[in-house]
């Protein structure tokens, strides 16, 4: 079982550049089932979860090459199985957004429902009903989702009681090549989803509305080849930025839109960062300065993300002054702080909402990481403790997160990955 072994103390400086965004390049992976011509992507961040899903896209047929200059090229010309395996969904569960396009291609599909994960129950109702309405036929037995709709999917007007970023993905691409008009009301707009949606229209969808809560997707027979460059992900970047904040730093990030994360960028300010911003870079510097605290509630975008929450816990745990942290989107997402209590942060944690004393110092001790975002708390954390923060069950990290020790180390960390 691989570790992080990280030393507290250094101000982070340098530059360093943004992956592509990790939660639009699975949903753009999936929609490459929907053409049955040649696709080309760029900017795929190598990350565990892109292999899981290349690695179930490869066992439905679909060809992938990469080739030297870091593009993958696709092909869903022969896919001859509609299956997403338990095996392979568990690992991931976000190969939900296989369903979608197998369905409204295909026909057909046989999709292992993903289960919970630490973070919440994780329910899918919201894709299934939506499916239903346009038509099709689901069964679920044996832990999997049989969904069939002979005749195709047919245009409807839905309007999910809750904002779902894959469930909007999954009915977005369900209602491409549907007959007739699909309104998805409630939709999600988080810059993943907008990209999906870029990616469709470059595609020959005819989807309107992107980057509004209500969708218009006006159904056509085919997609037709073409190629797409990932967007740069906000969520790595915020991490690295919340980690400059809380060592005092000075970093700047390229490849990545400030335009996507202004919910974060203002909580930066408050903490009492100055940033620079330009159309692909965002610059921060906090003079070696503490952080002052921030309050903070997540909500679907453009507020402030959940997926951001953990990376200022930490910083908020060595913060001057107290903060209040609600989380309003899983109903378990605070676990990082138990582990944050355990290098000494004063957190009190009471349903949904984390109370937080800012202190001087956190000590480093060995933590473990329980998912994706609670680990980049604990590396934040583990930057700013004093002495030695070893990180056991890495695995979490390394779905997300782009040659992690690679680029804190070029900002002036001391970490390193350990057996
Ligand atoms: C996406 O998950 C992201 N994953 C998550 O990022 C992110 O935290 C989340 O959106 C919220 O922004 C990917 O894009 C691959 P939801 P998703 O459906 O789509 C409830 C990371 O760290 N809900 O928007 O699964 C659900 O329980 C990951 O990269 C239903 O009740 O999240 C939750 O409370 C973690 N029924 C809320 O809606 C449904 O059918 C939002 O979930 C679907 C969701």
């Amino acid at each position: 079982m691989q570790k992080l072994a990280i030393t507290g103390g250094p101000v982070l400086s340098g530059e360093i550049t943004a992956s592509g965004a990790k939660n639009a390049a699975l949903p753009i992976l999936a929609a490459c089932l929907l053409v049955a011509e040649p696709v080309t992507l760029t900017n795929v961040p190598h990350l565990a979860d892109i292999s899981t899903m290349l690695s179930l896209l490869t066992s439905m047929g679909m060809r992938v090459t990469l080739d030297d200059k870091n593009a993958l090229h696709l092909d869903a010309s022969d896919i001859h199985h509609y299956l997403a395996p338990y095996d392979l969904v568990k690992t991931m569960r976000a190969s939900i957004v296989v369903l979608g396009p197998l369905l409204t291609r295909f026909h057909e599909a046989f999709v292992s429902l993903p289960g919970g994960c630490a973070i919440g129950a994780r329910p899918v109702n919201i894709h299934i009903d939506g499916l239903i309405a346009m038509g099709a036929s689901i069964h679920i037995e044996n832990g999997y989702i049989h969904a069939k709709a002979p005749n195709g999917l047919k245009g409807a007007v839905l309007s999910p009681e809750l904002v779902s970023v894959t469930g909007t993905e999954n009915l977005m691409m369900a209602a491409v090549l549907a007959s007739g008009t699909t309104v998805i009301n409630n939709a999600a707009c988080e810059p993943e989803v907008q990209d999906l949606a870029h990616f469709l229209n470059a595609l020959g969808a005819k989807i309107s509305g992107i980057g509004t809560s209500r969708l218009v997707i006006d159904g056509v027979k085919a997609l037709h080849g073409g190629s797409h460059h990932v967007i740069g992900d906000r969520i790595e970047a915020g991490t690295y930025l919340v980690a400059a904040a809380a060592t005092g730093g000075h970093i700047r990030i390229n490849a990545i839109n400030p335009g996507t994360m202004e919910a974060v960028i203002l909580k930066l300010q408050e903490s009492g960062a100055k940033l620079e911003l330009g159309t692909d870079f965002i610059e921060l510097n906090m003079a070696k300065k503490r952080p002052k605290a921030v309050n903070l509630r997540t909500a679907p975008h453009p507020a402030f993300p959940t997926d951001m929450q953990a990376q200022f816990m930490a910083l908020n745990c060595i913060a001057t002054g107290n903060s209040t942290m609600i989380e309003t989107i899983f109903e378990n997402r605070f676990m990082h702080a138990l582990e944050l209590q355990r290098m000494g942060a004063s957190i009190r944690l009471d349903g949904h909402t984390a109370h937080c004393e800012g202190i001087e110092q956190l000590t480093g001790v060995h933590v473990m990481a329980t998912d994706l975002r609670a680990s980049a708390s604990l590396v934040i954390a583990g930057l700013i403790a004093t002495g030695q923060t070893i990180i056991e069950r890495i695995y979490h990290i390394d779905r997300g997160y782009e040659r992690i020790e690679e680029k804190l180390s070029k900002l002036g960390a001391t970490i390193a990955r350990i057996n």
